[in-house]
C-alpha cells in the first residue's frame, strides 16, 4: 500500500498530527487537502511539542514533499508565521509545495467569520473564527482569489477588483469597515513575494510522484462528524474531511488510494456546538478532559467530552471505506471505572445504527450502551499488543467486532514511541 489517506473518524482531534508523523517516518509525500488553519495537530518529538495549523505533519523531515493541495484554504500571514516559528525552533531544511489552485483566506472572511458567529447568538457555530466558511462560500460563489493569484500581481489585481466591491458591499451590510483597494493589494503583493517559491501545480507533482510509486500520505484535518455534506449540518466545518474528499482535493484519480485509516479516539470529543449523543456532562467527563488535556490546539477551548460511540465510527466507515483503524488515546482510559461503549441509538422507541439527518432527530437519539471491564495497569510502556491488559485487549477487539474494522494501530501516548503498531499499513 503506498498510498494512504488518514482521516479522522469522529468530531476532529483524533490524534491526526500524531498518526502523520509516525506513519511519515515511511513516506515520501505528505499531503494537507482540506480545511486550513482551524486544524489543530499536535505532534510531540523528544522533549519538544509542536502544534501544526496550517503547515504538514511532514514538515519535520527534510526528505519529506509536503503538500498543500488546491483544497485548502490558506491564510498566508498565518502560513508564513507557523514557518517562522518552525524555523525558529531549528526546523530549517524542509520541502513545501502550495497548490496555485489552493484559496487565499483574507482578512475579510476572518471579519466575516466573527460577524456572522455575533448574529446568530446562541445558535452560533462555534467556529475556529479563522475565515474558513467564508473564504470557501467565496470559492464556490467564484469570487476567491487563489494562490497562483496572489504570486502574480497581475492576476492578483483582476481577482481583487472582482471581489473586493462585492465584500465591501456585504461588510457595510454586517456593519464592518471596508477595506481600501490599494493598501490591501500592496500588502498581498509584497506578502505574495514570500510565497513565490512554494506555489506550483501540486497536481502535477503527485501525479509525478504515483508514477514513481512513492509512498504518499494524505494527513486529513478536522473529522466526518465535521463534514459539510456528511455531518451533524449545520454544525459542521465548510469542507469534507472524508476519503472520497481526497482525489477532489489533491488532484489525484480516486484509483491513486489504496487504502484508508480512520483515526479514532478511545473515547469522543467535540469542540463547539452541535449534537452528541454521548456527551459526559459529568464528572467523569472531567476527569477525561483532564487525564487527556482535552483542550484546543487552535482555541484553547475545552473540549467537550464522551463515551466512545461506534455508531459514529460505522458512519465514518460508511462514507470514507475505511480499512483499518488507529485507536488513540488508550492510556487515558486507564482506571476508569466506568467504561461505556455506545452501539446504537434509540429514536422514538426504535432502535437505530445510523446518524439522522436533522438535529431535531439527531438531538433526541438516547445512546445505547454495552458496558465493559475496566483495567488498571499502566500501559504507557506497552510496546507488543499481546502485552495489554486483558481488558484493555478486550476493549480493543469488541471495536473490531462491532465496525468490522481491525484496529492496526494502538496509540497509548503523545509520544511518537508510543504506539502499538499490529499491521505495518504501507506493507499490508
Ligand atoms: P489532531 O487534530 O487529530 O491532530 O489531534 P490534536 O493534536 O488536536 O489532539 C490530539 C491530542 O492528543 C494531542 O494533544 C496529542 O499530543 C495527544 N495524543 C495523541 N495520541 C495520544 C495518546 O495515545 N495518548 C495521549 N495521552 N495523548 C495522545
Ligand atoms: P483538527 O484537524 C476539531 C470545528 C469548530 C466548529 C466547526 C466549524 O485539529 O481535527 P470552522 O472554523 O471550521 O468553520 O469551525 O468545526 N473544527 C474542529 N474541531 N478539530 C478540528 O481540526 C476542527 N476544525 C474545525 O470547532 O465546531
Ligand atoms: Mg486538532
Amino acid at each position: 500500500m503506498s498510498r494512504v489517506v488518514l482521516i479522522g473518524s469522529q468530531w476532529g482531534d483524533e490524534g491526526k498530527g500524531k498518526v502523520t508523523d509516525f506513519l511519515g517516518q515511511q513516506a515520501d509525500v505528505v499531503v494537507r487537502s482540506q480545511g486550513g488553519n482551524n486544524a489543530g495537530h499536535t505532534i510531540i518529538i523528544g522533549e519538544e511539542k509542536f502544534a501544526l495549523q496550517t503547515i504538514p505533519s511532514g514538515i519535520f523531515n527534510p526528505k519529506i514533499k509536503n503538500v498543500l493541495a488546491n483544497g485548502m484554504v490558506i491564510n498566508p500571514k498565518r502560513a508564513l508565521e507557523e514557518l517562522k516559528n518552525l524555523e525558529k525552533r531549528g526546523i530549517t531544511d524542509y520541502q513545501l509545495f502550495i497548490s496555485n489552485r489552493a484559496h487565499v483566506i483574507m482578512p475579510y472572511h476572518l471579519d466575516m467569520d466573527g460577524a456572522y458567529e455575533k448574529f446568530k447568538g446562541d445558535n452560533k457555530i462555534g467556529t475556529t473564527k479563522k475565515g474558513i466558511g467564508p473564504c470557501y462560500s467565496d470559492k464556490s460563489n467564484r469570487i476567491g482569489i487563489r494562490m497562483g493569484d496572489l504570486v502574480e500581481p497581475i492576476s492578483l489585481r483582476d481577482a481583487l477588483e472582482n471581489a473586493l466591491p462585492i465584500k465591501n458591499m456585504e461588510l457595510e451590510s454586517l456593519g464592518l469597515k471596508p477595506y481600501n483597494f490599494r493598501e490591501l493589494y500592496e500588502e498581498y503583493v509584497e506578502i505574495g513575494k514570500k510565497f513565490a517559491p512554494f506555489v506550483c501545480d501540486t497536481s502535477e507533482l503527485l501525479q509525478e510522484e504515483i508514477e514513481k510509486n512513492s509512498n504518499i500520505l494524505f494527513e486529513g484535518a478536522q473529522g466526518t462528524m465535521l463534514c459539510l455534506d456528511h455531518g451533524t449540518y449545520p454544525y459542521v466545518t465548510s469542507s469534507s474531511p472524508t476519503a472520497a474528499s481526497v482525489p477532489v482535493n489533491a488532484g489525484v484519480p480516486p484509483q491513486a488510494i489504496d487504502h484508508v485509516v480512520g483515526i479514532c479516539k478511545a473515547y469522543t470529543t467535540r469542540v463547539g456546538e452541535g449534537p452528541f449523543a454521548t456527551e459526559l456532562k459529568n464528572h467523569l467527563g472531567d476527569l477525561i478532559r483532564e487525564r487527556g488535556h482535552e483542550y484546543g490546539t487552535v482555541t484553547k477551548r475545552p473540549r467537550r467530552v464522551g463515551y466512545l460511540d461506534l455508531v459514529v465510527v460505522n458512519y465514518a466507515k460508511r462514507i470514507s471505506g475505511i480499512d483499518s483503524l488507529a485507536l488513540m488515546l488508550l492510556d487515558v482510559l486507564t482506571g476508569i471505572d466506568e467504561l461505556k461503549i455506545c452501539v446504537g441509538y434509540k429514536l422514538d422507541g426504535k432502535r437505530i445504527n445510523t446518524i439522522p439527518a436533522t438535529l431535531r432527530d439527531y438531538s433526541r437519539c438516547e445512546p445505547i450502551y454495552i458496558d465493559l471491564p475496566s483495567w488498571k495497569e499502566d500501559i504507557t510502556n506497552v510496546t507488543n499488543y499481546d502485552e495489554l491488559p486483558a481488558n484493555a485487549k478486550n476493549y480493543v477487539e469488541t471495536i473490531e467486532k462491532v465496525t468490522g474494522i481491525p484496529v492496526d494501530i494502538i496509540s497509548i501516548g503523545a509520544e511518537r514511541n508510543s504506539t502499538i503498531i499490529r499491521r505495518n499499513i504501507f506493507k499490508i
